[in-house]
């Protein structure tokens, strides 16, 4: 079994997640989180809010999962949100071209749908099921498509990235900040997309929780207010020179903004917060990357984009964040569909004087000759800017028709005007969050196994901000005298707003096996002495170390382990007998 096997058998068996609809045979792509799963997925989420919506102040809102086409239109992922396909000729069965040739191209992404099929040409790659020929290299949509209300009338699409939401509401959000930029907006939700062959788990999910955050900005600036707070992180860039030499490069984000490696502050913050985001949820450091897109990799809407990748047991480097500057591209492709202006207007410091070239229709020649008209055309003229003023004949458009006026029917003059602003369209960074990989990956990092008297013992070293069940309260035995200390003990954690579980059933040994592998950092155990002396012992799950408190100190003694600011060490009086009660069958 390698740690890939071990990490879905754990969190199958002990409840953190599964594949969906097991009772009618299932559907890939499709998982469930269980008891301990969903608070573990919720509990990271959370932490994301506390990054990206509390410390940050960006807005969090909730935009529908369903689409209707304009935004789709407009957003490219209409024509261009495909991958591409191959089918065996034999079995028939249909796999990502792309993935067939990920052992040969490091970046397959960066290839045509022509230039993969040569690579399975010229290295004779098969169908993986039973080795017949494979067909030419073809697209296909990955947006699950449906139908608005009866009638066939309207099309819908399942969002593919909740981003969208966030654009097609910016008039709204710009309103809601008080016209001012920057401005960022948060949505936390559901993204569909009919991924070809989703076989990795949670990875690649047909439904699956992005937390995206589209954050709009001014792009003369792309300094960070607060550049300083991150300057001095130290982190492994493998930007696209350093992937070439094959080897990620460690400096400071200081360094790495200054010598170019990131291109501006505003990107590199973003890097910046979300490698100590995964940090604070448990991704480790040593197997986390931050590697910088090919410029022909890139999506198409992006100028640079870095993605998070983690190294998972099995299936290699995995993409788990990608932050992108997506410039204005989404902004002026809603502007260009619906027609809306999206542009904000940015105020100078102080109003400017500008000399201004402006038309003086001749209305003595306009009147007589357009009739009507003339009030029309004369106002058009002036709309014109100086450069279609130019040459002898001057082209208006009229609600539609098209007119050419003699240039000898107008004469120019120069005003001075003041200037207050100018009208802008903001620039986008977007860090994008897939929950469900970083939810894996937190598992995978913390699993780990050792021996404890001869016993193999599988643990979670989840950290305690994340954990589903922070303390486990366990009576030594089944009696009266241990359960009622112990239950005032589950309602006392409760009422404080810990995750408690209590368990009496089996030996001491196998309950602390069950919570080290579920991830519970501190077990409590109720003993003889908390009837005779009023004191239990708390057990680390790391060290299996346990120390002796008493009953009344134990809630805050908890919550200063929790918070950080108690080391266990300190917690109390050291039990020294306390591993010999460790073999399960104790
Ligand atoms: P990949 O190349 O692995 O398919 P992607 O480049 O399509 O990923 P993005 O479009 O950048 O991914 O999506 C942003 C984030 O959403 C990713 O970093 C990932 O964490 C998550 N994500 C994307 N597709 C899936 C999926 N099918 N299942 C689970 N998470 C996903
Ligand atoms: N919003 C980025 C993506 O999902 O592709």
């Amino acid at each position: 079994m390698d740690n890939y096997e071990k990490v879905t058998e754990l969190a199958r068996r002990r409840g953190f997640l599964w594949p969906a609809f097991e009772l009618y045979g299932g559907a890939a792509g499709f998982y469930d989180y269980g008891p301990l799963g969903a608070p573990l997925k919720r509990r990271i989420e959370d932490i994301w809010r506390q990054f990206f919506v509390i410390k940050e102040g960006f807005a969090e809102i909730e935009a529908p999962t369903i689409g209707v086409e304009g935004i789709f239109q407009a957003s490219g992922h209409l024509s261009g949100f495909s991958d591409p396909l191959t089918s065996c000729k034999e079995c028939k069965e249909i796999y990502r071209a792309d993935h067939l040739i990920k052992h040969i191209i490091e970046v397959p992404d960066a290839l045509s749908n022509q230039e993969i099929y040569s690579v399975i040409k010229e290295n004779e790659i098969g169908c993986p099921e039973c080795g017949g020929e494979l067909s030419e290299v073809y697209e296909f949509n990955l947006m699950f498509k449906t139908m608005i209300g009866p009638g066939n009338k309207m099309a819908g699409y399942l969002r593919p990235e909740t981003a969208q939401g966030m654009f097609i509401n910016f008039p709204r959000l710009l309103r809601y900040f008080r016209d001012r930029l920057p401005f960022a907006a948060v949505q936390i939700g559901k993204s569909y997309r009919n991924e070809i062959s989703p076989r990795q788990g949670v990875i690649r999910l047909r439904e699956f929780t992005q937390a995206e955050a589209e954050i709009f900005i001014d792009p003369r600036d792309k300094t960070h207010p607060r550049f300083d707070e991150v300057k001095d992180v130290r982190m492994k860039f493998y930007s696209q020179a350093a992937q070439e030499r094959g080897e990620p490069e460690e400096m400071t984000f200081g360094e790495a903004v200054e010598r170019g490696v990131v291109a501006h502050q505003m990107l590199a913050y973003y890097v910046a917060r979300t490698y100590q985001f995964l940090l604070a949820v448990g991704v480790s450091p040593e197997r986390m990357r931050f590697r910088q897109h090919q410029s022909d990799e890139m999506a198409h809407y992006a100028a640079d984009c870095w993605d998070a990748e983690v190294l998972l047991d099995r299936l290699g480097w995995i993409e788990i964040v990608g932050i992108a500057d997506r410039t204005d591209y989404d902004l002026k492709a809603h502007m260009d569909i619906s027609k809306v202006n999206l542009k904000v207007f940015v105020p100078f410091e102080k109003p400017v004087k500008r000399q201004k070239l402006v038309v003086k229709p001749d209305m003595k020649a306009l009147g007589p000759r357009f009739k009507g008209q003339a009030k029309a055309v004369a106002e058009a003229l002036k709309s014109l800017n100086p450069e279609e003023l130019e040459g002898e004949r001057i082209l208006i458009d009229l609600g539609g028709e098209k007119i050419e006026i003699d240039s000898s029917l107008v004469s120019y003059e120069t005003v001075e005007e003041e200037v207050r602003g100018e009208e802008i369209v903001p620039h986008v960074i977007e860090p994008s969050f897939g929950i469900d990989r970083i939810t894996y990956s937190v598992l995978d990092h913390a699993y780990y196994e050792d021996t404890v008297d001869g016993e193999a013992r599988s643990v979670l070293r989840l950290s305690p901000a994340v954990a589903p069940i922070e303390v486990a309260v366990l009576p030594l035995m089944d009696r009266d005298e241990l359960v009622r200390p112990a239950r005032k003990i589950v309602d006392d954690l409760r009422v404080l707003g810990f995750r408690v579980d209590y368990d009496t059933s089996g030996s001491i040994g196998r309950r602390y096996r069950r919570n080290d592998e579920i991830g519970t950092p501190y077990d409590v155990t109720v003993d003889y002495e908390t009837v005779e002396q009023g004191t239990v012992t708390i057990r680390d799950r790391d060290s299996m170390n346990q120390v002796r408190v008493k009953v009344e100190e134990l809630c805050e003694k908890l919550e200063q382990l929790r918070s950080g600011a108690l080391k266990f060490e300190d917690a109390g009086e050291p039990v020294s007998s306390a591993k010999e009660q460790e073999s399960p069958a104790a």
